[in-house]
């Protein structure tokens, strides 16, 4: 198998003065391969635990094969589709179909998860008259649904993206119709009380009881949203829906309790790896994030967002420069990119493997589309496209070995960095190199998410 036993090493070294070292090394190595071929469910308690990522999915319900191009899909505003076939196109958002194909994929690959958790961006690109505040409604009540009668039974932790509110990005700081109306559909899914600080703020708190370990898991799903910089609601707005302190005093106690965290959102912290000097939220709140999340650094296992399309690593330092905290932002299912973009990315979902004890991040496996390989052949070929580890040589997703990692990058004409570039467009095309300025946003964005050592990076160059 391909994977054999991720993680094993520092499991059973954690484990070694338990009970049950050996049984546990024994289960760990018969963990199935995501990909492989119908892999045999594993008898026993998983002794390694896995999750789904999924994030903008950006239904288009207008796409259709038709022969003038130009009317494809409303996302494409008005240009040619490229290459319109079943799954989709470059400059249209996903339709129906592609997004059953990714849900298809995961159910079938019958991977045992412990839950999913999906970050946001549900409606199209297009133009604010042709949506509505029902639409947006409809199109996130439309996703809850279809991701529900894929997986029934299966916990899911949901973030708001900026795509899911009318207008777009206004997300607001008190309650409103859409929170209300999504809270409401995410009831099967939420606590009461998450469900009651969803409807004031768009953002929640809940507990994941693992079978496994005796400590549960703490999800966070914050509303980025609020921070994104066309947000004009939030303008001035010191901390929009008390949220920041709402996040500290959280984590304050997921501390005193000796829990771990999950912080999962839409829009990331950190620099933009694609744009200079530009971070996604504003500067301000970027700065109180970062230091919020120095703070309890411990405490936090992994934060994983959505929103660029792009599959990109982040690495959180303290001020000395060590590393402690790994960011994962998701690669979106949407093929979508504008007339103004020479890259898009293929549709991508991924797996997270983590210690079920710990709750640290051991291993991602990352899937995807050939878009246009799967509109040629009318087949949704879903496949692996690399595991994190293997992919980069490193031993799990630890802050201080992504570190290392990101070093590795640095080196002039890095084939892993090249790699990596790859991966960031999900295979898209592998002709296209970054190097010069391409490389050193990439490089500084993935180490310094805050203002004083993301510019003194950039300077060095
Ligand atoms: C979701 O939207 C698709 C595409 O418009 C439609 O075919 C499907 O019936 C809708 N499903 C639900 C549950 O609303
Ligand atoms: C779309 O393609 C057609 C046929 O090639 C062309 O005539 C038309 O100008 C194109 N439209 C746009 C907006 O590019
Ligand atoms: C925000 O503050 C700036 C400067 O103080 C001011 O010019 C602007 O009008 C304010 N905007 C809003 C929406 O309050
Ligand atoms: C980015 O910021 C640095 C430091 O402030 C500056 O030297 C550089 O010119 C800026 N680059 C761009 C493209 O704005
Ligand atoms: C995607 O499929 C196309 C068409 O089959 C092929 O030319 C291309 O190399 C494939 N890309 C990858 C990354 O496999
Ligand atoms: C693509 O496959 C689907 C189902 O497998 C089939 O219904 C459809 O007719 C096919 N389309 C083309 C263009 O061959
Ligand atoms: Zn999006
Ligand atoms: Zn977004």
């Amino acid at each position: 198998m391909r994977g054999a036993c991720p993680g094993a090493a520092s499991l059973s070294m954690e484990l070694a003065g338990g009970c049950c070292a050996v049984s546990l090394w024994l289960l760990l190595c018969r963990l199935p391969a995501p990909g492989a071929a119908a892999p045999a469910p594993p008898a026993g308690p998983l002794a390694v635990g896995q999750f789904w990522h999924v994030s903008d999915l950006h239904l288009d319900p207008t796409y259709h094969i038709t022969g003038d191009h130009t009317k494809v899909c409303s996302s494409s505003k008005g240009a040619n589709a490229s290459n319109p076939g079943p799954f989709g196109d470059f400059f249209c958002d996903s339709p129906y179909q592609l997004i059953l194909s990714a849900f298809k994929y995961m159910k079938e690959s019958e991977q045992q998860v412990s839950f999913m958790i999906w970050t946001g961006d549900s409606p199209p690109h297009v133009p604010m008259e042709e949506l509505s505040t029902k639409m947006v409604i409809n199109v996130i009540g439309n996703m809850t649904s279809t991701i529900q009668s894929f997986f029934p039974d299966l916990q899911v932790f949901p973030a708001l993206g900026n795509h899911d509110y009318w207008p777009q990005d206004q997300l607001p700081v008190s309650a409103n119709e859409v929170y209300s109306a999504v809270a409401n559909f995410w009831k099967p899914w939420l606590t009461d009380e998450a469900i009651s600080t969803f409807k004031k703020g768009g953002f929640y708190t809940q507990l994941f009881q693992s079978s496994v370990s005796p400590q549960p898991l703490r999800i966070i799903s914050l509303n980025t949203n609020l921070y994104y910089s066309p947000n004009h609601v939030t303008l001035n707005i010191t901390d929009p829906a008390n949220q920041l302190a709402w996040l500290e005093s959280t984590l304050e106690i997921s501390l005193q309790k000796k829990e771990k965290v999950y912080v999962i959102g839409h829009v990331p912290i950190g620099y933009l790896p694609f744009a200079r000097n530009t971070t996604a939220i504003r500067g301000y709140y970027n700065e109180r994030l970062v230091k919020i999340f120095r703070k309890y650094s411990d405490v936090i296992a992994g934060q994983f967002f959505g929103h660029t399309h792009r599959d990109s690593i982040m690495i959180l330092l303290d001020e000395k420069e060590n590393p402690i905290n790994s960011l994962f932002v998701a690669p979106a299912v949407t093929p979508v990119k504008s007339v103004f973009q020479r890259e898009s990315n293929n549709p991508g979902v991924r797996l997270y493997q983590y210690d079920p004890l710990q709750y640290s991040l051991l291993d991602l496996w990352q899937f995807y589309l050939n878009l246009t390989d799967a509109n040629m052949k009318n087949e949704s070929n879903w496949k692996l496209e690399y595991i994190l580890t293997k992919e980069y040589g490193i031993e799990d997703l630890k802050p201080e070995n992504l570190y290392e990692m990101a070093k590795q990058f640095t080196v002039p004409h890095s084939k892993l960095f090249q790699q990596y570039y790859n991966n960031f467009i999900v295979s898209y095309d592998k002709s296209i190199v970054c190097e010069g300025d391409c490389k050193t946003s990439q490089i500084c964005a993935m180490q310094y998410l805050d203002h004083s050592f993301y510019t003194d990076c950039i300077q060095r160059g």
